[in-house]
Parts: structure tokens; sequence; C-alpha cells
């Protein structure tokens, strides 16, 4: 049974800086939650309610957004704000948060493994980035933890992009299964040169993995960027027998670059009842009058 999630959130988040100097990635709001919150609700949705954030230096404010706040849940009451409140309140009981500190971002496997200790060898165990999210609600993850249980092979997500694109992101090598959108991995490239795409089938942030991982991990040399790559670890696993790839069925939101981060804001909001009508009327106005276009704050 996958009842555990490991969340690496200590990278440095480069791609975003000004404000992640000082705001982790995983906490700049997509709406009004933070989206690490979009994560750990995915995971509680899939069954699995035991999230171990790995983390770093600056962080911690992750960890007490899914803590009590005594001195906000009075206030709160005491102003008669009881569906605050519960928001408050209930975010706290969402899961069972623990949290290991990766002391040096030496790359996404080496924070994969600090989660060695609290999953064991025998343990499963599934992987989220916070980078990517997925349709709330979904039960993709659910989907890959039983291809796990049934296999005991590793379980990556994929996704179709155009074959313009594959070079930018880790492709797989696939064969077809006899079951809808699963297919064998026999292989992983990152940034495959134009020309040499193996698939039009991209990795993206999830996975579900056995606690035989570490070891595998343990003896992975740094690879692309000098950092312990997930991937080169898969990559050794495939090698002696293929893993599996389910291809991803639900929209995916990639909140990790700034153009990504603003497209899912709006994706996110224009479904909103809350907000979405009048966003979706504003933005129709301002867009459709040309010298309103560039006019905003700068
Ligand atoms: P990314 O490759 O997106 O790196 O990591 P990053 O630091 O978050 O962002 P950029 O590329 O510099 O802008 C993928 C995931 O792995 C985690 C990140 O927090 C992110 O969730 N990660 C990466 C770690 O936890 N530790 C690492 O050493 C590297």
């Amino acid at each position: 049974m996958v009842r555990t999630a490991v969340l690496p959130v200590a990278g440095l988040g480069t791609r975003f800086l000004p404000v992640t100097k000082s705001v982790p990635k995983e906490l700049l709001p997509v709406v009004d939650r933070p989206s690490i919150q979009y994560i750990v609700e995915e995971c509680v949705d899939n069954g699995v309610d035991d999230v171990l954030f790995v983390t770093a230096t600056g962080k911690s404010a992750m960890e007490d957004h899914f803590d009590r706040r005594l001195d906000l849940e009075t206030a709160l009451a005491d102003k008669g704000k009881d569906a605050e409140l519960a928001l408050v309140r209930d975010l706290a009981e969402l899961a069972t948060v623990h949290s290991v500190r990766q002391g040096e971002a030496l790359g996404l496997g080496h924070a994969i493994l600090q989660g060695a200790q609290h999953i064991g060898p025998d343990g499963s165990f599934a992987v989220l980035l916070g980078d990517d999210l997925l349709e709330p609600g979904c039960d993709f993850l659910a989907r890959m933890i039983e291809a796990h249980e049934r296999t005991g092979r590793p379980v990556i997500a994929l996704m179709e992009v155009p074959q313009d694109q594959v070079h930018l992101y880790g492709a797989a090598e696939v064969e077809p299964t006899d079951r809808d959108g699963e297919f064998r991995v026999t292989s992983m490239v990152e940034k495959p040169p134009p020309g040499e795409e193996p698939s039009n089938l991209i990795m993206v942030g999830r996975y579900v993995l056995p606690g035989s991982i570490f070891e595998v991990l343990r003896s992975t040399p740094p690879g692309r960027g000098g950092e312990i790559q997930i991937t080169d670890a898969l990559q050794t696993c495939a090698q002696e027998e293929p893993i599996i790839g389910l291809k991803l069925d639900v929209p995916r939101y990639d909140t990790g670059d700034k153009l990504g981060y603003l497209k899912a804001n709006l994706q996110f909001a224009a479904v909103r009842e809350d907000v979405g009508p009048e966003l979706l009327a504003w933005l129709r106005e301002w867009l459709g009058e040309d010298a309103a276009v560039g006019a905003g704050p700068r």
C-alpha cells in the first residue's frame, strides 16, 4: 500500500528569481492557495495522507502552512469568521506532515534519497513535484499507484507534447502494452537533440517508486548539472527490466516558470465561482481594446 508521498521542495527556484530569494516558489499562490497545497490535496484525494517534505534553509513556512496557527484561529473565532476559521483549521488536519532537510541542493535524486529513512527499503512511495499541477480532483496518482502495485515496477507519468518541443524535456523510449495509456519504458533521455527524440512522450513530475530505488540512488553518480538525477537512477532500473509509464489524460499546469505560472493562475481562477465570471468579463474587455493591452502595472 502506498500511503506516503515525498515532496521535494529544496530546490533553489532560479527560474523564478527574484521572488524565490525569500519566498519558496511552492508557496506562491495560484489564486488563493500556495501551489504546494494543491499538491498535498492531490495526495490526500488519492489515498496518500502521509507527506514528507524534503526542505532546506528558508523553507520552513511550508510546514507552518499545514500546522495549527492558534493566534489566527483565536482572532477569527473572536470576529465570528467561521468559514475562514474552518479553512485554517482544516489545513492542519489535511495530512500527516513530516519533514527532512536536504542540506545542499545536490539534485532531485539526492532530495528523494533523503526520504530513505522514513520509507525504508521495503516500502513504496509517491513523489510529486510542486511545479506540476494536475486537474484538481483527478485520480491519476491513484492509477499510478495501482500500476505500481500490480507490476512492482517504478511508475512514471508521461505527457504527449508536439514533436518540436520534445528537445526541451526528458523523453521516454516506450513500447505499448495491452492497457490503454500504459507503456513499458525501456529508456529515458534528457533533452534529446532534434531528430533524435525517442518518442513525443515527456516525463512530468509524478513518480511511484519502490524503496529499492534508494539503493540505486546511492550508487548513482552526479549527472547533468553535477546533480544526482532521479532519471539516471530510473534509467538503471529500466535497463534491468522496463519500468512503467502512464500517459496523462488530465490537464497539467506547469507553474515552475513565470509564463506557466501566470497561465495557471488565469486558468484556475477562470473556473472559480467567486472570481471566474468577473475575471473573464474583464479579460474580454481588456483584450478587446488594443489600447488597454500593456497598460497594467509595471
Ligand atoms: P527543478 O529542476 O525545477 O529545480 O527541481 P528548482 O530549483 O526547483 O528550480 P529552477 O530550475 O532552479 O528554477 C524539480 C523539483 O526538485 C526539487 C525542487 O524543489 C523541485 O520541486 N529539488 C531540486 C530539490 O528538492 N532538491 C534539489 O537539489 C533539486
